[in-house]
């Protein structure tokens, strides 16, 4: 029996702060950014947007009747959890109003919560043929301003829909995972902003990814030939532009150029976006479905997923006879175009009026609503969210 991605969906915050304009108020070469760093634009989610919001908006997107007659989990890997003991997946469940007869449960561990989520849904249909289960990966990366982690910041969601025979790209049964305590990148339960150990953090990421890639080849017999294309983790597009170098030595000319150019097919969402943590791996995957039009059904894709503190996964997937059906580029583009540039100075008060870390009532600003469910406050410690109306949520705004 296949298993696989049946149907995939992105979110992400409608406003963004363009990294050169960013990088001249702090002082920074922009190519720095842009070259250095392979960024170009920033998500930036008001504090009426989290985790579930952001989740919930991307699988809306999702879930057909065919779906919630058939669901039988809802997971949701994340890092920037909104509860240290209720699930986000409760959230989502009750904004897209879901059967009850469903295990609803939230994953962590850093980045790779999302590929943990996945491989835990693939297990359940490979026992649970008739079930579908919604992956939800979901996450705002914060550094803080003006340091050295602000251009790798970001925000999104991706949703993916797993089920058997699937109609996008199976998850192939040839996954090596490796799992090692280090102190590279982590997030104390009293802050929301994560602490980098940066140089070490990069270093660790080719450390993994080449341990896996190499005992991968081995107990699969698959070399960077076998790939029509392969996607990363990407913290920011220059990380993951390393680890493919590191997996191109041995191959053939045209692999090299093949590989070369479906990654940065893949690398077009991060540019725009940043690092969504949980959903980078997966935005990725979709950004190279979405830009390079000559991927074939019987492709084979290659995906790295790390983790930091750390766990590291090197699998593949098949795409499927009809698999670009599935897939809504313009879709995809025209939430991107529609986005509205925050000048520094607004993005430097989007980002600094959060939800605090106290028991005190906080109400995010309206002016900032958008899409079709917003937190509307945290009342008397408990988060209030809401779904709104359809010209409401469609409703663009324009602010100073
Ligand atoms: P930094 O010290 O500001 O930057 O930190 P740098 O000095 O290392 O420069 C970055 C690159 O820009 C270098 O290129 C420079 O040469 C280049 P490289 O040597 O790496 O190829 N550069 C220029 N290029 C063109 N023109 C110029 C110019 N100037 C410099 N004028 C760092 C960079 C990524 C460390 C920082 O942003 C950071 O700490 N980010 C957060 C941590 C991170 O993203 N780590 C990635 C690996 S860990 C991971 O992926 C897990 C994670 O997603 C979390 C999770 O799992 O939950 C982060």
């Amino acid at each position: 029996m296949k298993i696989g991605i049946d149907a995939i969906a992105m979110d992400t915050p409608d406003f963004y702060v363009d990294l050169v304009t960013l990088a001249k108020v702090r002082g920074d070469d922009p190519d720095k950014y842009t070259i250095g760093i392979g960024q170009d634009e920033q998500a930036v989610p008001p504090s009426s947007q989290d985790i579930v919001t952001m989740g919930a908006n991307a699988a809306s997107q999702l879930v057909t009747p065919a779906i919630r007659a058939s669901i039988g989990m809802v997971l949701v890997g994340t890092e920037s959890g909104v509860d240290a003991s209720k699930s986000a997946a409760l959230f989502i469940h009750q904004l897209l109003d879901l059967p009850e007869w469903v295990r609803a449960v939230e994953l962590k561990e850093a980045c790779y919560g999302g590929t943990a989520a996945l491989m835990m849904a693939r297990d359940y249909v490979a026992g649970h043929p008739d079930k579908s289960v919604l992956v939800i990966a979901a996450d705002i990366a914060r550094y803080g301003l003006a340091t050295a982690g602000e251009v790798t910041q970001g925000a999104g969601a991706v949703a993916m829909i797993v089920k058997a025979e699937p109609r996008l790209i199976t998850i192939e049964p040839d996954s090596v995972y490796r799992s090692t305590s280090i102190n590279d990148f982590w997030r104390p339960i009293y802050q929301d902003t994560a602490i980098a150990q940066g140089k070490y953090s990069t270093e660790q990421y080719l450390a993994f990814f080449q341990a896996v890639w190499d005992r991968y080849q081995e107990e699969n017999k698959l070399t960077a030939d076998n790939f029509a294309g392969m996607t990363f983790h990407l913290p920011y597009t220059k990380m993951g532009k390393k680890a493919l170098d590191l997996a191109l030595p041995k191959a053939e000319p045209q692999t090299v150029k093949r590989l070369k150019e479906r990654f940065d097919a893949s690398t077009r969402y991060c540019r725009r976006i940043g690092n969504i943590y949980t959903g980078s791996l997966y935005l990725g995957l979709l950004s190279l479905l979405d830009h390079d039009a000559t991927l074939q059904a019987g492709d084979r894709i290659g995906l790295f997923s790390y983790g930091s503190g750390a766990v590291a996964e090197f699998f593949s997937g098949i795409l499927q006879p009809g698999f670009s059906d599935q897939l809504q580029s313009a879709v995809h583009a025209r939430q991107l175009d529609e986005r509205q540039q925050l000048t520094v100075p607004a993005y430097e008060a989007l980002f600094s009026d959060k939800v605090p870390y106290d028991p005190e009532d906080y109400r995010p600003d309206p002016a900032y609503f958008r899409g079709q469910f917003v937190l509307t406050g945290v009342v008397g410690q408990e988060r209030l969210y809401e779904k709104r109306p359809a010209h409401a949520s469609n409703a663009t705004q324009q602010l100073d």
